[in-house]
């Protein structure tokens, strides 16, 4: 029997659950490393309770085992309304205009860090290893080591790094930030988020050894590993979607009008306001487009209790209202704005039936949504997505149109390209991006990271384990270090 693998985020997608995360991002990455293999998903149950003392709720859903606590008004507070959304997540963003620090935040983050250490800590065994994600969780492998586990621990950002200059205006960043060196292993989404973090490391005098740095006595590696998606199960659940009874409403409303669509979490970061500008830029040089295309908007509320959340709300919506009351008439409303979620199946229907698939926040770690676009279409007829410069996903998939969401003309231009493009170019733009997501999909991910890590301890038993925890069939080496 080999390790088991123990997955820790603060938001955890039990299926079913009132607060499970929203569809996309980290809960999809997460779910599937944990398939087929043993171990189990520690985090927060989405309840509130009146202290955070309780103890662990177990439960096995379509077996996987989730370990399950409760948080306390003021830990969401503190710790998630407080330093993880108000401070880390703009300032991560590059936002450092945006983020509200209080003591009082940063006291209750590392005491809900502490609490996870904990309740985990009797629960592990010597030879699990442990996959710690995203922001919120900073410091608990410290913690954790604290408590004398010498487990392979990682960590992974989901979201993006910001470059040094930005991570020190986060007060007492080092208590926060640094709490990464006691981890064996960071991932990254892209290569300069990754940079970013090595520099902040050098330069709060961290040195560079052979495989990674060192940072006040801990010996840490970084890498790069995009997350991905399960691109052949979306496929197909795009294919049969598409023929869905909702989504034939969708395009009967229509009327043979084209359809663009955004898929945002209501987030500054998500750049919306300058995506309604564009498309009203659209509209207003090209006179012949009015009455014939229509914005999609699907954007679920997201973190409503915070400040800046409920800004972004009025703002877009008084956006939205400008440009409908300036251009649309009667018989055509130019945006649709829903703030509401829908399943899997019905988004996935909604992609393939985007002519245009607009994914331009002004920061995204990776944003999926781009992903998951692409693997949607109709390979034969595919729509074409517009993609900002600053997604991480920019990276990998050249064959949208990249554009800088900033340049609210360059945004229009290349809407109005992307809606009059011949089939030809669509096919040549969308194979290549398809190809590169079925080579680089979500398993492959989770592999890369996996076998990066352990390779992190390179103790025999160690890479037996990592084997076994593959179900048996990998007989990958360790990557080499990025
Ligand atoms: O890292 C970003 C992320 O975890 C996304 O993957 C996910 O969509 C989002 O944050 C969820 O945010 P919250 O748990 O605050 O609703």
């Amino acid at each position: 029997m080999g390790p088991r693998l123990i997955i820790v985020s603060n938001r955890v997608a039990v299926p079913d659950t009132p607060r499970a995360p929203l569809a996309g991002g980290m809960a999809v990455a997460v779910k599937a490393a944990l398939k087929n293999r043993r171990g189990m998903w520690f985090g927060w149950s989405g309840k509130v309770a009146e202290e955070s003392v309780g103890e662990p709720q177990a439960v096995e859903v379509n077996k996987i085992n989730y370990v399950l606590v409760d948080l306390s008004k003021n830990d969401i507070q503190e710790y998630y309304n407080g330093l993880a959304n108000s401070v880390l997540w703009p300032i991560l963003h590059y936002r450092v205009d945006l983020q509200e620090y209080s003591r009082a935040d940063a006291s209750g983050y590392l005491r809900v860090n502490r609490m996870f250490a904990d309740r985990l800590s009797p629960l592990l065994r010597d030879d699990d290893v442990i996959w710690v994600h995203d922001y919120h969780l900073m410091v608990l492998g410290r913690e954790l080591r604290a408590r004398g586990h010498r487990n392979t621990i990682g960590f992974f950002l989901h979201t993006p790094c910001a470059p040094p200059d930005i991570l020190q205006a986060l007060p007492h960043h080092r208590a926060i930030l640094g709490g990464l060196a006691h981890y064996d292993l960071v991932g990254f989404q892209t290569e300069n988020d990754r940079d970013n973090f090595a520099h902040y490391l050098v330069s709060q005098g961290a040195t560079q050894t052979r495989t990674g740095y060192e940072f006040e006595g801990q010996k840490v590696r970084l890498g790069a590993f995009p997350v991905s998606i399960e691109t052949k199960a979306y496929m197909r659940l795009a294919r049969n979607a598409g023929r869905s009874a909702m989504v034939s409403l969708v395009r009967e409303s229509l009327s043979g009008n084209r359809l663009v669509l955004g898929v945002d979490r209501l987030d500054y970061s998500k750049g919306i306001p300058d995506r309604i500008k564009a498309f009203e830029r659209l509209l207003e040089n090209n006179p012949e487009w009015r009455g014939r295309v229509t914005l999609l908007q699907v954007t679920p509320k997201s973190r409503s209790e915070i400040r800046q959340y409920g800004e972004i709300e009025t703002e877009v919506t008084g956006l939205i209202g400008k440009v409908n009351g300036r251009f649309g008439d009667a018989a055509w409303t130019p945006i649709r704005y829903v703030n509401r979620s829908y399943s899997r199946t019905v988004l996935a229907g909604l992609y393939r039936a985007a002519d245009v698939g607009m994914v331009t926040p002004l920061r995204d770690g990776m944003n999926l949504v781009a992903k998951e676009y692409v693997a949607a279409q109709n390979p034969d007829d595919p729509g074409v997505l517009v993609l900002s410069q600053f997604a991480g996903a920019a990276k990998e998939l050249d064959g949208a149109l990249i554009v800088n969401p900033h340049e609210t003309d360059a945004v229009a231009a290349a809407l109005k390209r992307a809606l009059e493009m011949p089939l030809e170019e669509r096919r040549e733009r969308h194979a290549p991006m398809l190809d590169h997501l079925l080579e680089n999909d979500i398993k492959k991910w989770a592999e890369d990271y996996l076998a990066t890590l352990v390779g992190a301890q390179p103790a025999r038993s160690l890479l037996a384990g990592i084997r076994a925890l593959f179900g048996g069939q990998s007989d990958q080496a360790p990557l080499a270090l990025r």
